[in-house]
């Protein structure tokens, strides 16, 4: 993961201020955006940018536990607090300490937790599970999260008071979609990357492709821009990667966009392209192939308990080629 914020939008620029600004204080941030805007990417360059850069980063996935396993996640045990605590285990607040913790998909947190993490964001201490001795931490906080905070408190899901905490300092990352004027740059930046990774030598992106980028709306937004380098650079067929954007932006794939029309502009384009819809048989015989690749790497990997270099062997690619399937298949251990 590298954490270059590329984009001359003017919120983007604003936001390089907001992260020069908020690294000399201990205030506390909250990144707010959709799914891959880089919320992630502004929490760890506020943390390089700050004096606690030679302490912990600590990113703690607040929607991946339930409710007692995620407080201990945080807050650490003592020995016999529980059945199969059979040793004391310091919290990522304890080990972030001088440091940051990162709580990412904060909305995702059950709400007993929230009325703890607000006790412990208001008093800088607390007691780990099953303890009594007070445990105090100077943990700078930042938080993350898609949701829309004021509906989730609306709607009894998620703690006013927490918001007001934690909402000291609001960065907002806009959506790729309304940012079309950098999507130039971050294929700049992507198409380079991934040369110097996979060594190749030339690759570019036709003109129509590109134009076919600023009118697709990125639900998935920069994540999804560069698994789609990715994958056009690796060598799938320019015409499948491009026959699903156009899918996607048909009606079925529109979800996202409830209530909110699409952008003209995609109507012209699709109009303008010369370009068939691909018949959907295609999208799904690459889905299927995904599905079947997938299978055979994850086996792989388990057959050889994730030694990467191993399970490579038996796939028969190289080390590198297989670190890119990994990531652009989004295939991590635990998963
Ligand atoms: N402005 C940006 N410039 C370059 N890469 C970016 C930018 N924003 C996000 N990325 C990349 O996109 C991916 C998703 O970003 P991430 O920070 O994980 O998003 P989020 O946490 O909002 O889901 C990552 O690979 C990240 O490096
Ligand atoms: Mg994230």
């Amino acid at each position: 993961m590298d954490y270059a914020l590329i984009g001359n939008h003017p919120a983007i620029q604003k936001i390089r201020e907001l992260i020069a600004l908020a690294s000399d204080t201990d205030l506390n941030v909250l990144l707010l955006g959709e799914t891959g805007t880089g919320k992630e990417v502004v929490a760890r360059l506020l943390h390089s940018a700050s004096s606690r850069k030679n302490n912990r980063f600590i990113k703690v996935n607040c929607a991946a536990l339930p409710m007692t396993l995620l407080e201990s996640e945080l807050f650490g045990y003592e020995k016999g607090a529980f059945t199969g605590a059979d040793k004391f285990k310091p919290g990522k607040f304890e080990l972030a300490s001088e440091g940051v913790i990162f709580l990412d998909e904060i909305g995702d947190m059950p709400l007993l937790l929230q009325a703890k993490l607000l006790e412990v964001l208001q008093s800088n201490e607390f007691s780990r599970l099953g303890g009594t001795d007070v445990v105090k931490v100077r943990t700078w906080v930042v938080a993350s999260t898609n949701h829309v905070l004021e509906k989730d408190i609306k709607d009894g899901r998620f703690r006013e008071d927490l918001y007001y905490r934690l909402n000291v300092i609001r960065i907002e990352l806009p959506p790729l979609r309304e940012r079309t004027e950098d999507i130039g740059l971050l294929v700049d930046h992507f198409v380079g990357k991934y040369r110097k990774e996979l060594n190749i030598e030339d690759f570019s992106i036709n003109a129509k492709l590109e134009e076919l980028f600023k009118a697709y709306p990125w639900p998935g937004n920069i994540r999804e821009l560069s698994s789609f380098l990715l994958r056009l650079m690796i060598g799938d067929d320019p015409a499948l990667v491009q026959s699903e954007i156009v899918a996607g932006m048909s009606s079925e794939e529109t979800h996202f966009f409830a209530g909110n029309p699409l952008p003209n502009r995609m109507d012209e384009v699709l109009k303008r392209e010369t370009l068939a819809v691909a018949p959907s048989l295609k999208v799904i015989k690459a889905r299927a192939a995904e599905e079947i690749e997938r299978k055979a790497i994850v086996t792989a990997l388990n057959k050889t308990a994730w030694n990467k270099r191993e399970a490579a062997k038996i796939l028969k690619i190289s080390y590198k080629a297989l670190f890119n399937k990994l990531n652009s298949l989004g295939i991590r251990r635990g998963l």
